[in-house]
Protein backbone atom coordinates (compact mmCIF):
# COMPACT_ATOMS: atom_id res chain seq x y z
CA UNK A 1 0.00 0.00 0.00
CA UNK A 2 1.18 3.23 -0.93
CA UNK A 3 1.02 6.31 1.15
CA UNK A 4 -0.85 9.34 0.66
CA UNK A 5 0.18 12.68 1.23
CA UNK A 6 -1.88 16.14 2.09
CA UNK A 7 -0.87 19.51 1.79
CA UNK A 8 -1.42 22.95 1.45
CA UNK A 9 -0.93 24.28 -2.09
CA UNK A 10 -1.52 27.99 -1.01
CA UNK A 11 0.67 30.47 1.79
CA UNK A 12 -1.04 28.23 4.90
CA UNK A 13 -4.63 28.10 6.26
CA UNK A 14 -6.02 25.79 3.48
CA UNK A 15 -8.21 23.58 5.98
CA UNK A 16 -5.85 20.85 6.34
CA UNK A 17 -6.50 19.98 9.77
CA UNK A 18 -10.35 19.31 8.57
CA UNK A 19 -9.78 17.66 5.79
CA UNK A 20 -7.49 15.40 7.27
CA UNK A 21 -9.82 14.33 10.13
CA UNK A 22 -12.42 13.78 7.52
CA UNK A 23 -10.06 11.07 5.37
CA UNK A 24 -9.25 9.37 8.64
CA UNK A 25 -11.84 6.72 8.70
CA UNK A 26 -10.23 5.68 5.30
CA UNK A 27 -6.59 5.13 6.86
CA UNK A 28 -4.75 3.17 9.88
CA UNK A 29 -2.08 5.57 10.21
CA UNK A 30 -2.10 9.80 10.06
CA UNK A 31 1.46 10.83 10.08
CA UNK A 32 2.51 15.02 10.31
CA UNK A 33 5.93 14.88 8.08
CA UNK A 34 7.38 18.71 8.54
CA UNK A 35 6.62 21.87 10.68
CA UNK A 36 6.17 22.53 14.60
CA UNK A 37 3.65 24.47 16.41
CA UNK A 38 3.80 27.27 13.67
CA UNK A 39 1.26 25.32 12.19
CA UNK A 40 -2.17 25.79 13.85
CA UNK A 41 -4.84 22.51 12.34
CA UNK A 42 -8.45 23.86 12.98
CA UNK A 43 -10.82 20.65 13.50
CA UNK A 44 -14.63 21.27 14.81
CA UNK A 45 -17.44 18.61 14.84
CA UNK A 46 -20.20 18.10 17.18
CA UNK A 47 -20.32 21.38 18.24
CA UNK A 48 -16.72 21.43 19.66
CA UNK A 49 -13.25 23.29 17.85
CA UNK A 50 -10.03 22.03 18.32
CA UNK A 51 -6.30 23.23 17.11
CA UNK A 52 -3.85 21.29 16.72
CA UNK A 53 -0.33 22.45 16.54
CA UNK A 54 2.17 19.44 16.64
CA UNK A 55 -0.34 16.66 17.26
CA UNK A 56 -1.34 15.12 13.87
CA UNK A 57 -5.22 15.65 12.58
CA UNK A 58 -5.93 12.15 12.83
CA UNK A 59 -6.54 11.64 16.67
CA UNK A 60 -10.19 11.96 16.59
CA UNK A 61 -11.64 9.43 14.42
CA UNK A 62 -11.45 6.23 16.58
CA UNK A 63 -8.51 4.40 17.36
CA UNK A 64 -5.61 5.31 14.68
CA UNK A 65 -2.24 5.35 15.35
CA UNK A 66 -0.98 8.80 14.66
CA UNK A 67 3.12 9.37 14.32
CA UNK A 68 5.18 12.82 14.80
CA UNK A 69 7.87 11.75 11.66
CA UNK A 70 11.61 12.70 11.96
CA UNK A 71 11.22 16.03 10.13
CA UNK A 72 8.51 17.60 12.66
CA UNK A 73 10.13 20.01 14.84
CA UNK A 74 8.99 19.64 18.50
CA UNK A 75 8.77 21.67 21.30
CA UNK A 76 8.05 20.34 24.52
CA UNK A 77 6.15 22.95 26.24
CA UNK A 78 3.76 23.40 23.75
CA UNK A 79 3.22 20.05 23.37
CA UNK A 80 2.69 19.46 26.94
CA UNK A 81 0.13 22.48 26.82
CA UNK A 82 -1.84 20.85 23.54
CA UNK A 83 -1.59 17.15 24.85
CA UNK A 84 -3.06 18.46 28.50
CA UNK A 85 -5.80 20.11 26.86
CA UNK A 86 -6.65 16.94 24.26
CA UNK A 87 -6.72 15.10 27.85
CA UNK A 88 -9.13 16.93 29.78
CA UNK A 89 -11.25 17.16 27.13
CA UNK A 90 -11.30 13.13 27.49
CA UNK A 91 -8.52 12.35 24.77
CA UNK A 92 -6.05 9.99 25.85
CA UNK A 93 -3.45 9.93 23.44
CA UNK A 94 -0.40 8.12 25.06
CA UNK A 95 -1.00 4.73 23.52
CA UNK A 96 -1.98 6.26 19.91
CA UNK A 97 0.73 9.15 19.40
CA UNK A 98 3.88 8.17 18.73
CA UNK A 99 7.33 10.03 18.02
CA UNK A 100 10.11 9.72 15.80
CA UNK A 101 13.21 9.47 18.01
CA UNK A 102 14.55 11.59 14.87
CA UNK A 103 12.38 14.76 15.35
CA UNK A 104 14.44 17.71 16.42
CA UNK A 105 13.68 19.52 19.91
CA UNK A 106 12.61 23.61 19.74
CA UNK A 107 14.98 24.63 22.97
CA UNK A 108 14.28 27.49 25.05
CA UNK A 109 17.07 29.56 23.36
CA UNK A 110 15.96 28.57 19.42
CA UNK A 111 12.69 30.68 20.19
CA UNK A 112 14.79 33.79 21.83
CA UNK A 113 16.79 33.18 18.54
CA UNK A 114 13.87 33.33 16.80
CA UNK A 115 12.55 36.64 17.72
CA UNK A 116 16.38 37.93 17.95
CA UNK A 117 17.29 37.55 14.46
CA UNK A 118 13.81 39.27 13.02
CA UNK A 119 14.33 41.88 15.50
CA UNK A 120 17.77 42.46 13.72
CA UNK A 121 15.90 41.38 9.97
CA UNK A 122 14.51 45.43 10.68
CA UNK A 123 12.20 46.53 8.55
CA UNK A 124 12.48 43.16 6.19
CA UNK A 125 11.56 40.39 8.86
CA UNK A 126 9.59 37.63 7.94
CA UNK A 127 6.71 38.11 10.44
CA UNK A 128 7.12 34.34 11.87
CA UNK A 129 5.09 32.58 14.47
CA UNK A 130 7.79 33.29 16.93
CA UNK A 131 7.63 29.54 17.78
CA UNK A 132 11.97 28.93 17.32
CA UNK A 133 11.31 26.79 14.20
CA UNK A 134 13.93 28.67 11.50
CA UNK A 135 16.72 28.45 14.58
CA UNK A 136 15.59 24.72 14.93
CA UNK A 137 16.19 23.40 11.42
CA UNK A 138 19.20 25.75 11.16
CA UNK A 139 20.87 23.57 14.03
CA UNK A 140 19.56 20.38 12.31
CA UNK A 141 20.69 21.38 8.87
CA UNK A 142 24.40 22.96 10.85
CA UNK A 143 24.25 18.98 12.77
CA UNK A 144 23.73 20.83 15.60
CA UNK A 145 20.37 20.21 16.58
CA UNK A 146 19.38 17.56 19.68
CA UNK A 147 16.41 15.39 18.62
CA UNK A 148 13.82 13.32 20.55
CA UNK A 149 16.15 10.27 21.40
CA UNK A 150 18.63 12.23 23.04
CA UNK A 151 16.15 12.99 25.89
CA UNK A 152 17.26 9.07 26.55
CA UNK A 153 20.78 9.41 26.94
CA UNK A 154 23.18 12.22 28.58
CA UNK A 155 20.32 14.96 28.25
CA UNK A 156 21.63 17.68 30.50
CA UNK A 157 24.93 17.67 29.33
CA UNK A 158 23.90 17.71 25.15
CA UNK A 159 20.95 20.50 26.66
CA UNK A 160 23.65 22.72 27.70
CA UNK A 161 26.10 22.48 25.49
CA UNK A 162 23.55 23.60 23.29
CA UNK A 163 21.96 26.83 25.09
CA UNK A 164 25.72 27.58 26.03
CA UNK A 165 26.05 28.00 22.10
CA UNK A 166 22.54 29.92 21.76
CA UNK A 167 23.50 32.23 24.36
CA UNK A 168 27.18 33.18 22.68
CA UNK A 169 25.06 34.24 20.25
CA UNK A 170 22.63 35.81 21.47
CA UNK A 171 24.92 38.08 23.80
CA UNK A 172 26.50 39.07 20.62
CA UNK A 173 23.08 40.66 19.29
CA UNK A 174 23.08 41.95 23.01
CA UNK A 175 19.39 40.41 23.16
CA UNK A 176 17.67 39.64 26.72
CA UNK A 177 17.86 36.27 27.76
CA UNK A 178 15.90 37.73 31.37
CA UNK A 179 12.79 35.22 30.55
CA UNK A 180 15.15 32.71 30.04
CA UNK A 181 14.35 30.69 33.18
CA UNK A 182 11.31 30.37 33.34
CA UNK A 183 10.80 29.36 29.69
CA UNK A 184 12.74 26.28 30.76
CA UNK A 185 11.04 25.29 33.50
CA UNK A 186 8.12 24.76 31.43
CA UNK A 187 10.21 23.39 28.98
CA UNK A 188 11.82 20.93 31.21
CA UNK A 189 8.50 19.74 32.41
CA UNK A 190 7.16 19.66 28.49
CA UNK A 191 10.45 16.91 28.65
CA UNK A 192 8.62 15.08 31.18
CA UNK A 193 5.39 15.19 29.49
CA UNK A 194 7.15 13.62 26.45
CA UNK A 195 8.55 10.85 28.61
CA UNK A 196 5.00 9.41 28.81
CA UNK A 197 5.05 8.63 24.78
CA UNK A 198 6.23 5.44 22.79
CA UNK A 199 9.38 7.48 20.84
CA UNK A 200 10.35 4.97 17.78
CA UNK A 201 12.29 4.35 14.60
CA UNK A 202 9.31 5.49 12.60
CA UNK A 203 11.10 5.30 9.09
CA UNK A 204 10.57 1.64 10.70
CA UNK A 205 7.61 1.38 11.77
CA UNK A 206 6.20 3.54 8.75
CA UNK A 207 7.89 1.34 5.73
CA UNK A 208 6.63 -2.02 8.11
CA UNK A 209 3.54 -0.23 7.69
CA UNK A 210 3.25 0.13 4.16
CA UNK A 211 4.60 -3.55 3.50
CA UNK A 212 1.91 -4.86 5.39
CA UNK A 213 -0.43 -2.69 3.49
CA UNK A 214 -1.92 -0.37 5.99
CA UNK A 215 -3.19 2.77 4.51
CA UNK A 216 -1.50 5.73 5.59
CA UNK A 217 -2.00 9.16 5.21
CA UNK A 218 1.02 12.04 5.64
CA UNK A 219 -0.36 15.29 6.70
CA UNK A 220 1.72 18.18 5.50
CA UNK A 221 1.71 21.55 7.42
CA UNK A 222 1.75 25.34 6.23
CA UNK A 223 1.90 25.33 2.44
CA UNK A 224 3.60 25.02 -1.02
CA UNK A 225 4.73 29.23 -1.15
CA UNK A 226 5.89 28.33 2.03
CA UNK A 227 8.45 25.96 1.21
CA UNK A 228 12.17 26.90 2.00
CA UNK A 229 13.08 26.01 -2.01
CA UNK A 230 10.01 26.40 -4.01
CA UNK A 231 8.34 29.48 -1.73
CA UNK A 232 8.13 32.97 -2.02
CA UNK A 233 11.95 33.07 -0.40
CA UNK A 234 13.24 34.30 1.92
CA UNK A 235 9.32 35.05 3.45
CA UNK A 236 8.97 31.02 3.77
CA UNK A 237 9.17 28.80 6.45
CA UNK A 238 12.23 26.54 7.27
CA UNK A 239 11.57 23.02 6.09
CA UNK A 240 10.17 21.21 2.73
CA UNK A 241 6.35 21.95 2.72
CA UNK A 242 5.94 20.21 -0.51
CA UNK A 243 5.32 16.44 -1.45
CA UNK A 244 8.93 15.40 -1.69
CA UNK A 245 8.95 16.73 2.28
CA UNK A 246 7.16 13.74 2.98
CA UNK A 247 9.95 11.27 1.41
CA UNK A 248 12.43 12.91 3.75
CA UNK A 249 10.23 13.53 6.48
CA UNK A 250 8.98 10.69 6.74
CA UNK A 251 11.59 7.97 5.37
CA UNK A 252 9.85 6.38 2.45
CA UNK A 253 11.12 6.10 -0.89
CA UNK A 254 9.37 8.18 -3.96
CA UNK A 255 7.76 5.33 -5.23
CA UNK A 256 5.63 4.50 -2.27
CA UNK A 257 3.60 7.77 -2.49
CA UNK A 258 0.15 7.21 -3.58
CA UNK A 259 -2.00 9.95 -4.47
CA UNK A 260 -1.18 13.59 -3.87
CA UNK A 261 -4.19 15.88 -2.29
CA UNK A 262 -3.25 19.54 -2.60
CA UNK A 263 -5.93 21.21 -0.63
CA UNK A 264 -6.36 25.42 -1.50
CA UNK A 265 -8.75 27.90 -0.73
CA UNK A 266 -11.24 29.06 -3.31
CA UNK A 267 -9.82 32.41 -2.98
CA UNK A 268 -6.19 33.12 -1.00
CA UNK A 269 -4.65 34.25 1.98
CA UNK A 270 -1.53 34.69 3.73
CA UNK A 271 0.17 35.44 7.32
CA UNK A 272 3.35 36.95 8.12
CA UNK A 273 5.46 39.09 5.40
CA UNK A 274 5.89 38.66 2.09
CA UNK A 275 5.13 39.20 -1.49
CA UNK A 276 1.46 38.47 -2.49
CA UNK A 277 0.54 39.48 -5.94
CA UNK A 278 -3.58 38.99 -5.39
CA UNK A 279 -3.80 40.63 -2.14
CA UNK A 280 -6.90 43.02 -1.64
CA UNK A 281 -6.53 46.54 0.43
CA UNK A 282 -10.24 47.07 -0.05
CA UNK A 283 -13.60 46.33 1.12
CA UNK A 284 -13.64 43.08 -1.03
CA UNK A 285 -10.76 42.10 1.37
CA UNK A 286 -12.00 42.97 4.36
CA UNK A 287 -15.28 41.24 3.80
CA UNK A 288 -13.31 37.94 2.72
CA UNK A 289 -11.67 38.44 6.10
CA UNK A 290 -14.55 38.64 8.21
CA UNK A 291 -16.38 36.23 6.53
CA UNK A 292 -13.54 33.61 6.28
CA UNK A 293 -13.01 34.71 9.86
CA UNK A 294 -9.11 35.14 8.49
CA UNK A 295 -7.15 35.16 11.47
CA UNK A 296 -4.58 32.92 12.54
CA UNK A 297 -5.07 30.10 14.95
CA UNK A 298 -1.92 30.26 16.34
CA UNK A 299 -1.15 33.80 16.80
CA UNK A 300 -4.15 35.81 16.16
CA UNK A 301 -3.08 38.08 13.33
CA UNK A 302 -5.33 38.99 11.18
CA UNK A 303 -4.64 37.02 7.78
CA UNK A 304 -4.18 38.67 4.29
CA UNK A 305 -6.67 38.25 1.52
CA UNK A 306 -7.04 38.24 -2.01
CA UNK A 307 -8.32 36.60 -4.70
CA UNK A 308 -7.68 33.05 -6.40
CA UNK A 309 -4.01 33.06 -7.60
CA UNK A 310 -4.27 30.67 -10.21
CA UNK A 311 -0.18 31.00 -11.59
CA UNK A 312 0.87 30.48 -8.12
CA UNK A 313 -1.52 27.21 -7.60
CA UNK A 314 -0.52 26.11 -11.03
CA UNK A 315 3.36 26.39 -9.80
CA UNK A 316 2.04 24.38 -6.48
CA UNK A 317 0.13 21.93 -8.39
CA UNK A 318 3.58 21.14 -10.78
CA UNK A 319 6.32 21.06 -7.44
CA UNK A 320 4.09 18.53 -5.88
CA UNK A 321 2.56 16.35 -8.49
CA UNK A 322 -0.71 16.77 -7.27
CA UNK A 323 -3.58 14.35 -8.30
CA UNK A 324 -6.96 15.21 -6.94
CA UNK A 325 -7.70 18.73 -5.67
CA UNK A 326 -9.38 19.90 -2.45
CA UNK A 327 -11.46 23.55 -2.32
CA UNK A 328 -12.09 24.66 0.83
CA UNK A 329 -14.25 27.15 2.54
CA UNK A 330 -15.88 27.93 -0.84
CA UNK A 331 -19.09 29.09 1.36
CA UNK A 332 -17.00 32.20 2.06
CA UNK A 333 -17.85 33.45 -1.23
CA UNK A 334 -21.61 32.76 -1.05
CA UNK A 335 -22.58 36.29 -0.90
CA UNK A 336 -20.40 37.51 -3.63
CA UNK A 337 -21.83 39.15 -6.90
CA UNK A 338 -18.55 38.75 -8.74
CA UNK A 339 -15.84 36.17 -8.40
CA UNK A 340 -12.43 37.07 -9.97
CA UNK A 341 -9.74 34.47 -10.27
CA UNK A 342 -5.64 35.65 -11.93
CA UNK A 343 -4.67 33.58 -14.30
CA UNK A 344 -1.58 35.45 -15.70
CA UNK A 345 0.48 38.32 -14.34
CA UNK A 346 1.37 41.35 -16.04
CA UNK A 347 4.87 41.77 -15.47
CA UNK A 348 6.76 44.98 -17.67
CA UNK A 349 4.18 45.07 -20.13
CA UNK A 350 4.46 40.65 -20.71
CA UNK A 351 1.62 38.43 -19.86
CA UNK A 352 3.35 35.63 -17.76
CA UNK A 353 1.68 32.43 -16.38
CA UNK A 354 5.03 30.69 -14.95
CA UNK A 355 5.06 31.72 -11.62
CA UNK A 356 8.73 33.81 -11.34
CA UNK A 357 11.44 33.71 -9.30
CA UNK A 358 11.24 37.69 -8.06
CA UNK A 359 7.30 38.45 -7.13
CA UNK A 360 7.40 42.46 -6.64
CA UNK A 361 4.82 45.03 -6.24
CA UNK A 362 5.57 45.72 -10.20
CA UNK A 363 3.17 42.57 -10.79
CA UNK A 364 -0.23 43.10 -11.97
CA UNK A 365 -2.63 40.18 -11.63
CA UNK A 366 -4.72 39.55 -14.86
CA UNK A 367 -8.02 38.54 -14.16
CA UNK A 368 -11.26 36.65 -15.36
CA UNK A 369 -14.48 37.42 -13.30
CA UNK A 370 -17.32 35.26 -13.05
CA UNK A 371 -20.89 35.89 -11.80
CA UNK A 372 -21.40 34.98 -8.07
CA UNK A 373 -23.75 31.89 -7.15
CA UNK A 374 -25.69 34.66 -4.37
CA UNK A 375 -26.73 31.03 -2.55
CA UNK A 376 -26.06 29.60 1.15
CA UNK A 377 -24.39 26.60 0.03
CA UNK A 378 -23.78 25.64 3.45
CA UNK A 379 -25.93 23.14 4.80
CA UNK A 380 -26.18 21.51 0.76
CA UNK A 381 -25.66 17.37 0.83
CA UNK A 382 -24.70 17.05 -2.43
CA UNK A 383 -23.11 18.43 -5.99
CA UNK A 384 -26.97 17.85 -7.21
CA UNK A 385 -27.53 21.44 -4.70
CA UNK A 386 -24.89 23.21 -6.06
CA UNK A 387 -25.89 26.67 -8.00
CA UNK A 388 -25.29 26.83 -11.53
CA UNK A 389 -22.09 29.24 -10.88
CA UNK A 390 -20.60 27.61 -8.77
CA UNK A 391 -20.80 24.49 -10.80
CA UNK A 392 -19.39 26.87 -13.93
CA UNK A 393 -16.41 28.06 -11.12
CA UNK A 394 -15.65 24.37 -10.26
CA UNK A 395 -14.94 23.51 -13.79
CA UNK A 396 -13.35 26.22 -15.03
CA UNK A 397 -10.97 25.69 -11.90
CA UNK A 398 -10.48 22.09 -12.99
CA UNK A 399 -9.63 23.46 -16.88
CA UNK A 400 -7.41 26.08 -16.09
CA UNK A 401 -5.39 23.47 -13.00
CA UNK A 402 -5.72 20.57 -14.88
CA UNK A 403 -6.20 18.35 -12.06
CA UNK A 404 -9.79 16.95 -10.81
CA UNK A 405 -11.58 18.71 -7.65
CA UNK A 406 -12.81 15.64 -5.51
CA UNK A 407 -13.60 17.17 -2.23
CA UNK A 408 -15.22 20.49 -1.79
CA UNK A 409 -16.23 21.92 1.55
CA UNK A 410 -18.66 24.14 2.53
CA UNK A 411 -18.03 25.47 6.29
CA UNK A 412 -15.39 24.25 8.74
CA UNK A 413 -17.79 21.41 9.95
CA UNK A 414 -16.55 17.87 9.68
CA UNK A 415 -20.19 17.42 8.46
CA UNK A 416 -19.86 19.92 5.83
CA UNK A 417 -18.12 18.44 3.25
CA UNK A 418 -19.21 17.26 -0.29
CA UNK A 419 -16.97 14.13 -1.51
CA UNK A 420 -17.27 14.97 -5.29
CA UNK A 421 -16.25 11.20 -6.95
P1 LIG B 1 -4.92 24.53 8.34
O1 LIG B 1 -3.77 25.18 9.04
O2 LIG B 1 -4.64 24.29 6.89
O3 LIG B 1 -5.40 23.29 9.04
O4 LIG B 1 -6.09 25.59 8.39
P2 LIG B 1 -6.53 26.49 9.67
O5 LIG B 1 -7.24 25.60 10.64
O6 LIG B 1 -5.42 27.30 10.17
O7 LIG B 1 -7.51 27.52 8.96
C1 LIG B 1 -8.66 27.13 8.33
C2 LIG B 1 -9.85 27.82 9.00
O8 LIG B 1 -10.98 27.72 8.18
C3 LIG B 1 -10.25 27.16 10.32
O9 LIG B 1 -10.77 28.15 11.17
C4 LIG B 1 -11.32 26.17 9.90
O10 LIG B 1 -12.24 25.87 10.94
C5 LIG B 1 -12.01 26.95 8.80
N1 LIG B 1 -12.58 26.15 7.71
C6 LIG B 1 -12.12 24.99 7.17
N2 LIG B 1 -12.86 24.65 6.11
C7 LIG B 1 -13.81 25.59 5.96
C8 LIG B 1 -14.86 25.82 5.02
O11 LIG B 1 -15.05 25.07 4.07
N3 LIG B 1 -15.62 26.93 5.21
C9 LIG B 1 -15.43 27.80 6.22
N4 LIG B 1 -16.23 28.87 6.32
N5 LIG B 1 -14.43 27.64 7.14
C10 LIG B 1 -13.64 26.55 6.99
P1 LIG C 1 -0.48 25.94 8.97
O1 LIG C 1 0.08 24.54 9.09
C1 LIG C 1 0.17 30.09 7.76
C2 LIG C 1 4.25 31.64 8.14
C3 LIG C 1 4.50 32.72 9.16
C4 LIG C 1 5.64 33.46 8.49
C5 LIG C 1 6.45 32.35 7.84
C6 LIG C 1 7.63 31.87 8.65
O2 LIG C 1 -1.43 26.27 10.07
O3 LIG C 1 -0.99 26.19 7.61
P2 LIG C 1 7.88 30.40 10.86
O4 LIG C 1 7.31 30.60 12.24
O5 LIG C 1 7.46 29.12 10.22
O6 LIG C 1 9.35 30.60 10.80
O7 LIG C 1 7.23 31.61 9.98
O8 LIG C 1 5.54 31.26 7.65
N1 LIG C 1 3.62 30.41 8.68
C7 LIG C 1 2.34 30.07 8.46
N2 LIG C 1 1.35 30.73 7.83
N3 LIG C 1 -0.06 28.86 8.27
C8 LIG C 1 0.94 28.17 8.88
O9 LIG C 1 0.80 26.88 9.27
C9 LIG C 1 2.19 28.79 9.03
N4 LIG C 1 3.36 28.42 9.59
C10 LIG C 1 4.22 29.41 9.35
O10 LIG C 1 3.36 33.53 9.33
O11 LIG C 1 5.13 34.29 7.47
MG1 LIG D 1 -3.35 26.88 10.17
Amino acid sequence: MKVDVLLGLQWGDEGKGKIVDVLTPDYEIVARFQGGPNAGHTLEFEGKKYVLRSVPSGIFQGNKINIIGNGVVLDPALFKAEIEALESSGHDLTKRLLVSKKAHLILPTHRLLDACYEAAKGDSKIGTTGKGIGPTYTDKVSRNGLRVGDILHNFDEKYNIAKSKHLRILGQYGFDTSALADIEEEWFAGIAKLKEFTFIDSEHYINSAVKQGRKILAEGAQGTMLDIDFGSYPFVTSSNTISAGACTGLGIAPKSVGEVYGIFKAYCTRVGSGPFPTELFDETGDQLRKLGFEFGSVTGRPRRCGWIDLVALRYAIMVDGVSQLIMMKSDVLDTFDAIKACVAYEINGQKVTDFPFEIDDSIKPVYVEMKGWQTDMTKMLGEDQFPKEFSDYIAFLEKELGVPISIVSLGPDRAQTIIRK
